[in-house]
């Protein structure tokens, strides 16, 4: 079944943490781009030629390309927790004629491994042009996004949204908040898998068949990344979003 984000604002997102807005001409890869919706952006400046999409999603591919049928929509059958159960571990990603002034992950290594994301900036550094910039979010967990308006930082807003999509679905889920919260404190990354189980700075997760794997929610400190892609710049969500950015130029 197709995932199919209703997410928008992408390019107005990246567009200021790249801090250019006109992107006429630019060769743009959008990394788990899923059906598109960059280009949806009312902002968007990004030429419909111009624009690939690399996804694990094969349906949501399929949605993007009839929506947007000159740009180029290409699947990666590279194994995701929830997106692609059965995809290939590792998988490298597909040759390509192209590099491109501006590689794009909106919201994909919030729901990979610490491993796949690492593994995978580096392969999507090396497809970047000369003074291209690759720039993909990551959610810390202990910032507050909203304050004045939400109470809690983003890992309390995840588990709030568990909640209450857990409703929206007829189901009631138990999550003791204060036990998770407190295990989550003064973590550097953490992995929230199918709303309940808290995985602290590991990836050794216990075995959940195929049809188990609903979700799983990386978090990052802004330090670890830091440390992490000390070439990089980390920088902190705009337009009112939750996500932080780590930007990292080719010169
Ligand atoms: C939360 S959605 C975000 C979609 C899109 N970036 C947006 O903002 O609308 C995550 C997307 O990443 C894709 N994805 C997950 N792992 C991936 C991987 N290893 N390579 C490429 N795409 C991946 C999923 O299929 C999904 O479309």
């Amino acid at each position: 079944m197709a995932w199919i984000s209703q997410k928008m604002g992408q390019f107005t997102y990246f567009s200021l943490q790249i801090g250019d807005c006109m992107w006429q001409g630019k060769k743009v890869l959008d990394f788990g781009g899923n059906i598109g919706n960059l280009l949806r952006d009312p902002n968007s400046t990004v030429d419909e030629e111009n624009y690939w999409c690399l996804d694990v999603d094969r349906q949501a591919l399929e949605q993007g390309q009839a929506s947007y049928p000159e740009s180029h929509w290409a699947f990666y059958d590279r194994y995701c927790f929830f997106f692609n159960p059965h995809g290939a571990q590792n998988l490298r990603l597909p040759e390509m004629d192209q590099l491109f002034d501006y590689i794009l992950a909106y919201s994909v290594f919030t729901n990979t491994t610490q491993t796949d994301m690492l593994e995978l900036v580096k392969q999507l550094e090396g497809r970047l042009a000369r003074k291209g910039a690759l720039a993909f979010t990551f959610i810390d967990p202990h910032y507050f996004s909203w304050p004045g308006r939400y109470h809690g930082n983003n890992f309390r807003w995840r588990l709030d949204r568990e909640k209450e999509l857990a409703a929206e679905r007829g189901e009631t889920l138990d999550l003791d908040t204060a036990s998770l919260m407190s295990r989550a404190q003064r973590s550097d990354w953490l992995m929230l898998v199918n709303s309940e189980d808290l995985y602290v700075e590991t990836e050794h997760i216990k075995c959940y068949d195929a049809e188990q794997q609903r979700t799983c929610h990386a978090f990052y400190s802004e330090q670890h990344m830091k440390r992490l892609f000390p070439h990089g710049v980390i920088l902190p969500p705009v337009n009112n979003e939750m996500q932080h950015c780590c930007v990292i130029r080719k010169p």
